[in-house]
């Protein structure tokens, strides 16, 4: 087994214990992940075909790759289906295994057993199909995190409906862009969900955002009960599911054999323009990428009870709550509530109660759990656990030290595993056991990647020079497109640096190997974990009729990672307060939109050609002094006004 070396990415090298064997579960030494990885690249065909083989085809892979940069088309001829993968194959040997366990954020619990959610899902893929929805029609899911969230995403992937699921947390103008880019016809939804004792009215948010659409878009709302308080329901359009449910005979549909690359699902990404991309995934390739993957980076076996954070309103949800847990037959632990609250005890309660053997969450919680404290996970037992997962943002050093000694015991592997919504799942990280681990380096290149950083002109950089982070070939996990403009995808994965895969990030790989994700490179922030474009709040900020102009940078937050400062200027005449502004944001996006600060100021930087100068935004809203050319600034006077009146 590895040495667990571990060394800092600040050059503070220090050895701690090795993990007992038990608990790392090491299937691979360093030497045999060497071996496989560069077979996983010398010999593609042959390597995928034999991952393929561990998943049931309805009929048999012909061609491993069809590659016509940029789209690739995984196990062509192939025929499967998702919902199949994930239920059906492991009937009935785990029927009375739970496939979920839930725990909503009122306390209350549920358990589906394999047996048990293959049946819902076949009722409601019943109840879907007695809709009219076929094959390839796409569906809007809008939902708290409950089971009925990933009942809904297997149904729709048994009968070959995409799905599209649009995080409970955005608000109803972002339900309407993404269902009318999607062109849903049905929207699942909920009377609401419990959000730190309070409501969320997603299914008011569902009719403001239907009555912004065009007629007739929307066929069906189907709506599950779960806060029970009053909603309106529209008499022809809308369907309460324990109806529709009970009136269907039937929990037996045949899962639909698809073609390998029938899309799976439109997931909403932000990119650097204000319009977020529908990234759709396909079947075949994102189910063998979801599979392997999950088993191999948390060892996964059966009867693990494995806990992922996230929401399924995020890629993480989709691929390591529901897809990725359930293709390896593991019970995924489900909670639909934020970690801290009601108390910051809730995780340590939740894997004590459900004795969780992973946990996997992100950085800005777990230096939410520092905050609180040592003593609060030491009054729970955690011995269940023997593997820790970070995902979503850089971690620094003193999270990922803090969280390997007081959760991990000093003893349990972590992986930090660098990935994004177009990668379809985990691209970067040290398999527990195997690699020594790096706090603050994301690792090594799981099977197939084949990453380098690179300069603006695509030249590879040599060991510990920044650069920008690309993947030089396709691997079954790539999206397939954006929903509905494969120019854009060309444009912004495949030409920012010809013929490679470009990532967004900058990052840097040592001598041995490891790369450190620095942050993104583009206009995107990263804010608890979730992605946010700049501009599309500058966009939600100017849709106010009182904004004339908006620039919205990050600025470093201890917590959060990044916070959100937009600086605006008003229209001649107008008089708004940032707290109105702020509240508009919330009202156009959603919550983890809402800025930190609105700064509101008489005019922005700009370059003599008339660019925003954002560089000197976020030094402003830092709190740093300016640093870097100010000579093509337009007017110096302007940031000495913001920088006067930061200080207010
Ligand atoms: C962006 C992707 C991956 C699922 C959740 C986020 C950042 C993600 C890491 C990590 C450093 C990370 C990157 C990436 N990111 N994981 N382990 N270390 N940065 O998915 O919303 O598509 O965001 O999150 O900047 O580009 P996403």
């Amino acid at each position: 087994m590895a040495e667990d070396r571990i060394e800092n990415v600040l050059h503070e090298s220090r050895v701690l214990g090795a993990p007992p064997e038990a608990v790392a579960r090491a299937g691979l030494s360093e030497a045999e992940y060497r071996a496989r990885h560069a077979l996983s690249l010398q010999d593609p065909d042959g390597f995928w075909r034999e991952q393929a083989a561990g998943f049931t085809w309805f009929k048999p892979v012909e061609r491993v790759l069809e590659w016509e940069e940029p789209f690739a088309r995984w196990f062509s001829g192939g025929e499967t289906n998702m919902a199949f993968n994930c239920l059906d194959r492991h009937l009935p040997a785990l029927a009375d295994t739970p496939a979920i366990v839930w725990e909503g954020e009122p306390g209350d619990t549920r358990t589906l057993t394999y047996a048990e959610l293959h049946a819902q899902v076949g009722r409601f893929s019943n109840v879907l199909k007695g809709l009219g929805v076929k094959p390839g029609d796409r569906v809007t899911i809008y939902l708290p995190l409950i089971p009925e969230a990933a009942v809904a995403m297997l149904a729709c992937a048994r009968i070959g409906a995409v799905h599209s699921v649009i995080f409970g947390g955005f608000s109803a103008g972002a339900v309407a862009d993404r269902v009318r880019d999607a062109g849903s016809k049905v929207i699942v939804t909920a009377d609401g969900g419990y959000r730190r004792g309070g409501i969320v009215p997603l299914k008011a948010n569902v009719d403001e955002a239907l009555t912004a659409l065009d007629d007739g878009l929307v066929e069906h709302v189907i709506v599950a009960r779960r806060t029970g308080h009053s909603i309106e329901m529209q008499a022809g359009r809308d369907a309460w599911l324990d109806d529709l449910l009970a009136a269907q005979a039937s929990s037996e549909c045949p899962a639909e054999s698809l073609p390998s690359s029938h899309p799976l699902f439109i997931l909403y990404t932000s990119g650097s323009t204000g319009k977020p991309k529908g990234v759709l995934h396909g079947t075949g390739g994102y189910m063998v990428w979801t599979g392997l993957t999950a088993r191999d980076v948390f060892t996964l076996q059966p009867g693990d009870r494995y806990w992922c954070t996230a929401d399924v309103g995020w890629v993480t949800g989709h691929s390591y709550v529901v897809y990725g847990p359930l293709l390896n037959g593991v019970t995924s632990i489900m909670f639909e509530g934020a970690l801290n609250y009601p108390d910051a005890e809730r995780p340590w309660k939740i894997i004590e109660r459900h004795r969780a053997s992973v946990l996997y969450t992100a950085p800005t919680a777990i230096r939410g759990f520092m905050r609180s404290g040592d003593e609060l996970p030491a009054r729970h037992n955690l011995s269940s656990l023997r593997l820790l997962g970070s995902v979503g943002e850089p971690i620094n050093p003193e999270a990922w030290l803090w969280y390997r000694r007081v959760i991990g015991r000093d003893e349990l592997p972590i992986v930090d595993t660098w990935w994004q919504t177009e990668t379809g799942g985990v691209m970067l990280t040290t398999l527990p056991g195997t690699h020594a681990m790096k706090p603050g380096s994301a690792g090594l290149p799981m099977w197939g990647v084949d990453p380098a950083i690179v300069d603006r002109d695509g030249r590879e950089l040599g060991p510990n020079e920044g650069g920008f982070l690309v993947i030089r070939r396709p691997w079954p996990g790539l999206m397939q497109t954006i929903y509905g403009d494969d120019a854009r995808y060309r444009a912004q994965y495949w030409s920012e640096v010809p013929g490679v895969y470009f990532s967004g990030d900058g990052a840097r790989r040592d001598a041995d190997g490891y790369i450190t994700i620095v942050g993104r490179i583009d206009d995107v922030l990263n804010v608890a974990g979730h992605r946010l474009g700049t501009m599309e709040v500058e966009s939600a900020l100017v849709s106010h009729p009182a904004v004339a102009e908006a620039a919205v940078v990050g600025r470093p937050d201890p917590i959060k990672g990044e916070s959100i400062i937009a600086f605006v200027v008003l229209k001649t005449g107008w008089q708004v307060t940032p707290e109105e502004l702020r509240e508009h944001v919330t009202h156009a996006i959603g919550a983890i939109a809402r800025p930190d600060q609105v700064r509101i100021s008489e005019s922005l930087p700009k370059t003599r050609s008339g660019k925003i100068m954002r560089r000197f935004l976020r030094q402003v809203a830092s709190g740093e002094g300016l640093s870097g050319d100010t000579s093509t600034l337009e007017d110096a006077g302007v940031i000495k006004a913001l920088q006067d009146h930061a200080d207010e």
